[in-house]
């Protein structure tokens, strides 16, 4: 079997990239994690690599003058090591609009809510001050425009009485581990496609698109 050969970029902690490299050492995997990008000298999630034997790259956007510079190296490295597919994992910089059509319909992102509600920084927090009862995680293809783009999944995650910013995003991060691993399967297998800004399939995947976790009423 063919490997669709993925990147990953982050720039922190790096547990979505824990989650897809554990993904990834199932046979029956479509995707293979070639290389791990940091914009971030020694950011936490580079271990996790290591400790896989994934090779990693540091471009530190502190050292280029410009957004596309920055871009314009790290399309290096990611050429070098003939990477087919991005997947952003908690990177935190917005890339500019030539990267993107560069890597279009080819580049996933995860983000903490349910897109389109809520893009942008300090999610969990605006989540709870908007009093919105359902929160959760998306993963869509990237566009220009931060956290907008074709859904590929949704998992929903019930907002509890009492909830603070720390404990909600403690229960979307749990369904961001598991959501990724399987919208990766579904894009990296050709099982879905974007047609018309949207993401399509068989009616079999559509329906297997979104993850609803936990049930609503636990913890109540
Ligand atoms: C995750 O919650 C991810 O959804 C979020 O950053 C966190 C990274 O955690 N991404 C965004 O907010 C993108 N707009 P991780 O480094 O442990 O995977």
């Amino acid at each position: 079997m063919t490997k669709t050969r993925a990147a990953v970029l982050i720039s922190g902690r790096g547990s979505n990239l824990r989650a897809l490299i554990e993904a990834c050492k199932a046979q029956d995997f479509p995707a293979e994690i070639v290389l791990v990008v940091s914009n971030v000298l020694g950011a936490e999630g580079l271990a996790h690599a290591d400790s896989a034997a994934i090779p990693t790259r540091t471009v530190d956007h502190k050292g280029f003058a410009s957004r596309e510079a920055f871009d314009a190296a790290l399309s290096e490295v990611l050429d070098e090591a003939r990477v087919e597919l991005l997947c952003n994992a908690g990177f935190m910089r917005l890339h500019t609009e030539g990267f993107v059509r560069h890597w279009w319909n080819r580049h996933l992102n995860i983000h903490p809510s349910l897109l389109p509600a809520f893009p942008g920084l300090h999610t969990h927090a605006r989540v709870l001050e908007g009093g919105a009862k359902i929160s959760g995680c998306t993963v869509h293809f990237v566009r220009p425009q931060m956290d907008t783009g074709p859904i590929v999944a949704q998992a929903a995650i019930p907002v509890l009485p009492g909830d603070t910013e720390d404990s909600l995003a403690a229960r979307v991060l749990a369904a961001e581990h598991r959501l990724y691993p399987h919208a990766l399967r579904l894009v990296a297998s050709g099982a879905v496609r974007v047609e018309g800004e949207s993401v399509v399939g068989l009616s079999r995947v559509r329906d297997q698109a979104a993850l609803f976790s936990p049930p609503l009423n636990e913890g109540l």
